[in-house]
């Protein structure tokens, strides 16, 4: 990081100028602090422009089709329910784009194979499509398959605003629970990160790899609290004998949780690190915010390891883990990686358009449109310009875990 500080320039008036969308409070010692409510912004970038989700999400596909050897292991050992006309299943984090269509077809078509062969009948199926209030869920309607009234067609669709740290359902409505790349977003920044009297306060960084200690241990916290609550949530919503299916980004088991991501090429290339470290200070080098702005704004992702999800599980009596393992994906096929070496430009170009389908609504959210725009034209900037960077390889590991409603 680029820690040599220059001239700051009106650090107040430039930095505090677009305040909308934000619920600014101050903490008891007085330090201004700005507290997001999370569950209204974060989501993706909706639409389906350069940067938006649907256009920018090949490593979650990947992780998808990661996924289907053990989604069809979960099914296969799924105990079925010839008496009930339809099946309920759950995507939960579902955002907008193809991965959700293709993982709730991938399901609904398993399912019906399984009550064709040993049922000799098909039931209806239900598809819930679930995720924050702000997610598009326009642009993923607008990209279901048609509903033309016919009593076959593939499922019937709707869609379910809300946390999944909540209730979404009724009791014992799901048969299967999904959900995919999502649950490593906390529910919330832990109070002490946004204290700048506290030891968590985390100055310099956008997220925690790397960082304190205290800062990783406030988002260790929350991120237990988080799981055992979605774990309750759900047992409560499937039925006896339901099937609950996660992926998530997680951390090797011989990891410390200030090491987020494995090896230490992950830990440079990784979108929310060096470059993205680098992008705000080069916003706070030009005087345009000034450190507090940059310090107040904390990526609300947290990568657990096996042991951590394994904890969450023992600490909620009614559903059994069937399976749970911790796998790698590499970023891009290699032939992608070798052009963007020749031409590191139009790899600034994909990997900042990749960083505003992910993180755009809460940047923007924190510095308002036209700043939130300057740092994705930093950030570009920055991944271009490192070509060493640009050779080198980064994972993002994953946990996938099935788990039984007894
Ligand atoms: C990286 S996207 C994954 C989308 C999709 N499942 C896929 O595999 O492409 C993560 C999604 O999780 C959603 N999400 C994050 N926190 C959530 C929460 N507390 N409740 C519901 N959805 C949440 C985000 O809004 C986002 O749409």
């Amino acid at each position: 990081m680029d820690s040599a500080p220059k001239t700051m320039m009106m650090p107040t008036a430039v930095a505090f100028f677009e305040d909308e969308g934000l619920r600014v409070r101050s903490l008891m010692n007085n330090t201004r602090t700005v507290e997001l409510d999370l569950g209204r912004i974060l989501c993706m970038q909706g639409g389906d422009g350069d940067g938006s989700y649907a256009r920018n999400s090949e490593a979650p596909a990947s992780a998808i089709t990661l996924s289907k050897p053990f989604i069809l292991l979960a099914i296969r050992s799924m105990k079925l329910f010839p008496d009930d006309p339809s099946l309920r299943i759950a995507d939960l984090g579902c955002a907008t784009g193809y991965n959700t269509l293709a993982a709730i077809d991938l399901v609904v078509e398993t399912l019906r194979r399984r009550y064709r062969v040993e049922c000799n009948r098909e039931p209806e199926f239900e598809a819930f499509f679930s995720d924050l209030p702000s997610n598009d869920f326009n642009t993923l309607f607008r990209s279901l398959p048609p509903a033309n009234g016919d009593e076959k067609q593939r499922y019937f669709a709707a869609g379910v605003p809300g946390s999944f740290y909540h209730r979404l359902f009724p009791k014992r409505k799901l048969h299967m629970a999904l959900s995919f790349s999502a649950l490593h977003w906390l529910s919330k920044i832990p109070e002490e990160v946004l204290d700048k009297g506290s030891a968590a306060w985390n100055k310099g960084r956008a997220w925690i790899d790397g960082a304190k200690k205290e800062v990783v241990e406030a988002y260790a916290r929350q991120s237990e609290v988080d799981l055992k609550a979605f774990l309750k949530c759900r047992r409560e919503e499937m039925v006896e004998g339901g099937v609950l299916f996660m992926l998530m980004a997680g951390r090797p088991s011989s990891e410390r949780p200030e090491n987020q991501l494995g090896d230490p090429d992950s830990r440079a290339k990784h979108p929310f690190t060096s470059s993205m470290d680098e992008a705000w200070q080069d916003l706070l080098n030009e005087g345009l915010i000034d450190e507090e702005r940059r310090d107040t704004f904390n990526i609300p992702a947290y990568m657990r390891s096996v042991e951590e999800v394994k904890a969450a599980f023992e600490g909620c009596e009614g559903l059994e883990v069937m399976g749970v393992e911790y796998r790698r994906l590499v970023e891009h096929p290699k032939e992608k990686q070798e052009e963007w070496v020749r031409d590191p430009a139009s790899y600034g170009k994909a990997k900042a358009n990749m960083v505003r389908a992910t993180l755009k609504p809460i940047v923007e959210a924190h510095l308002g449109p036209t700043l939130c725009e300057e740092l994705f034209k930093r950030f570009q900037n920055r991944a271009s310009a490192d070509i060493d960077m640009l050779r080198k390889t980064c994972f993002y590991g994953v946990i996938l875990v099935s788990a039984v409603k007894n």
